[in-house]
């Protein structure tokens, strides 16, 4: 094992080591909070490390609010607290402390002597994908109860984990994981899908085949904005038998050729001039990674596009969504983890595309996209 001291890493490693005596003294962190220049400063500062501490309770507070539905029931208008505990199924003391909660968190807001929704509350609201998320985050919760157990078993074995393997033992699929992981997975699609879609000219195309496409969600929506687009979407058969069923309800059905296979194993169809990957590569460990992209590759004609939208690592202002967010969610699940654009782009040069390049998508922080060309 080999020690290094700040001083080996220049100016910059002197900085972060007289920053860092300077941040964790007593002494100075009374002066800070005291002196009018440096208290704004040391408030926010404070914050946001209570912020890191207290986080879980949020998001306990978060998930108790969207189990009990508070945020549908105040959508319809404010309601006194009486009314919430009758409805929310909550005695008094329990309404009124989780209405002060998601209060002091934004989720709701007091009107009067009433509780009407909040504005991140009817954001939430407006994003069935986000309740989805927050709804299965038991698993995740369950998974995290100790950290470091996790970080040194390497990942999975746990909750999560169980309700992927369907994805990593494609022979055995379980229905009922199967059922679960695709319907989460279209619940929180259109919060990918939209941004997506606005980030490429999909109308460039004639062909269009979604691998790992789940119940079909994303193919549904960007055959909906380019109507003369035809579609086809690769994913297990048992996945697939659901999206003949999803599409079947959209109308769509006709439109959309499905390909159930295993494309760690089978071959892809060919003739499609663009393929789609959307939030699936970052589910894949390397190696089964680059399966992947080689498949993708063989399968595109010379000139052929591949598309990549997922969540990425090391996005400037959303690394705690790409780095921490999900790399403990993949390191929970057991498979993949989040890959910065510029270890996605090197993986495609590796596979054999010639060139790529990444997109700008309106939220980074939930779906980042990079474009590659056979
Ligand atoms: C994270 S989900 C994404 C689904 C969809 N693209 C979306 O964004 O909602 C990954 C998808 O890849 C599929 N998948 C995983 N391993 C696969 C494999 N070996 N062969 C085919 N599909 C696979 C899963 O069944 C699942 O539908």
């Amino acid at each position: 094992m080999q020690s290094y001291k700040f001083s080996d890493h220049g100016w910059r490693g002197r900085w972060i080591a007289w920053r860092n005596g300077v941040l964790s003294s007593p002494a100075f962190q009374r002066f800070a909070s005291r002196f009018a220049l440096t208290r704004p400063v040391a408030r926010r500062r404070a914050r946001a490390l209570f912020d890191l501490v207290a986080g879980f309770t949020y998001s306990q507070i978060l998930a108790a609010c969207i189990e009990v539905k508070l945020l549908e029931l105040l959508a319809d208008g404010p309601l006194d607290t009486e009314t919430v505990a009758a409805r929310c199924m909550l005695p008094t003391h329990g309404a009124r402390c989780l209405l002060r909660a998601g209060a002091a968190l934004g989720l709701i807001q007091p009107l009067g002597t009433h509780w009407a929704l909040g504005a991140d509350g009817a954001a939430l609201l407006g994003n069935r994908g986000i309740a989805e998320m927050v709804a299965h985050h038991h698993l995740l919760y369950t998974d995290l109860a100790d950290p470091v157990a996790l970080l040194r078993r390497g990942g999975g074995g746990g909750a999560l984990s169980d309700l992927w393997r369907y994805a990593e033992s494609p022979g055995s699929g379980d229905p009922a994981a199967v059922t679960a992981y695709s319907a989460l997975m279209a619940a929180s699609q259109p919060l990918v899908a939209a941004q997506a879609i606005d980030s490429y000219k999909f109308h460039r195309h004639r062909r269009l085949l979604d691998v790992g496409g789940g119940e079909g969600a994303f193919v549904a929506t960007v055959g909906a904005r380019v109507p003369a687009l035809d579609l086809g979407l690769f994913d297990l058969p048992a996945v697939c038998a659901r999206a003949h069923v999803r599409l079947d309800q959209a109308g769509m059905s006709g439109r959309v050729t499905l390909h159930g296979g295993n494309f760690l194993v089978d071959a892809l169809p060919r003739g499609f001039d663009v393929i789609t990957l959307i939030r699936v590569l970052h589910d894949h460990d390397d190696g089964a990674a680059m399966v992947l992209l080689r498949a993708i590759h063989a399968a595109l004609p010379p000139g052929g596009t591949l598309f990549i939208a997922e969540p990425m690592a090391q996005t400037p202002g959303a690394q705690p969504a790409g780095d921490a967010y999900f790399g403990f969610y993949l390191l929970a699940m057991g498979s993949g983890r989040p890959r910065s654009p510029d270890q996605i782009r090197a993986m495609l040069r590796d596979a054999g595309f010639a060139r790529s390049r990444l997109l700008n998508t309106s939220v980074p922080l939930t779906a980042r996209a990079i474009v590659a060309t056979r």
